[in-house]
């Protein structure tokens, strides 16, 4: 079977996960971080909590708590019956079931709905969107964009991927973007050309592995210096 999605779904993972899809050492958890599309994901919460400097910055976010919390009931039983439907396209080591899965994934994203009226106050959750971000060049050590680029191959095209990566770049000295596959599986066909687009700028682009895989085969970042 296809997984398909007919739109970007809000679908928030933890900081332990966060931590391993971009092998942040406790270094990189130091840094003025700009969490891109964090969308309901509990990095910010959880990485606040433990004295870290972080922005987060979604569409979702135009949105109150309540009507978040909606649309991640209404994201929950299609994520999940999509991945019911394609088990085998998913590694069931770590998460051994569907179950697990709604678990784990609710109790992060519950942690993000509990932070979030004050982390708006706090200017830690911004509405705003790439292509284009309301910073400054520079402004940020490590810009992170988690199951938002690559993984949406077939609904953002090309343009936006390359116009999108290179405004990430303009804010943030270092960018990091997991996974490289779209929803299916398949290795994204816009890496290589981001890649030679990258190195045409003079940047220093990785493939570097990580320990994180949910997908199979979804275990790599891209970093770019
Ligand atoms: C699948 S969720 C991933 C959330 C989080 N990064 C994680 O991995 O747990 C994708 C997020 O991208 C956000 N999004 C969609 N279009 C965007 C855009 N143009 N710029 C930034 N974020 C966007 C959605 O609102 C959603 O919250």
């Amino acid at each position: 079977m296809t997984i398909t999605y007919p739109d970007i779904k809000p679908w928030g993972r933890s900081f332990e996960d966060y931590v391993r899809m971009f092998s942040l050492t406790p270094a990189d958890l130091k840094r003025k971080i700009l969490g891109c599309g964090d969308g309901p994901a509990s990095f910010n919460a959880e990485l606040t909590e433990c004295g870290g400097n972080i922005v987060s910055i979604d569409p979702v976010y135009s949105f109150s708590a309540d009507q978040i919390q909606e649309r991640i009931g209404e994201t929950c039983d299609y994520v999940l019956d999509q991945t019911r439907k394609n088990q085998d396209k998913f590694v069931w080591q770590e998460i051994g079931s569907i179950a697990e899965l709604e678990r784990r994934r609710m109790s992060a994203m519950a942690k993000f709905l509990e932070d979030f009226p004050k982390g708006v106050v706090q200017k830690r959750y911004l509405a705003g969107e790439l292509p284009s971000l309301p910073f400054g060049d520079g402004e940020f050590d490590l810009a992170l964009c988690s199951h938002l680029l690559f993984l949406y191959t077939d609904n953002l095209s090309l343009d936006f991927h390359l116009r999108s990566m290179a405004e990430l770049c303009r804010v943030a000295k270092e960018v990091r973007i997991f996974p490289l596959l779209d929803v299916n599986g398949n290795r994204s066909p816009y890496i290589d050309l981001l890649t030679d687009f990258l190195r045409a700028e003079k940047r220093d682009v990785m493939k570097v592995k990580v320990a994180y895989e949910f997908q199979k085969g979804g275990n790599t970042m891209l970093k770019i210096c």
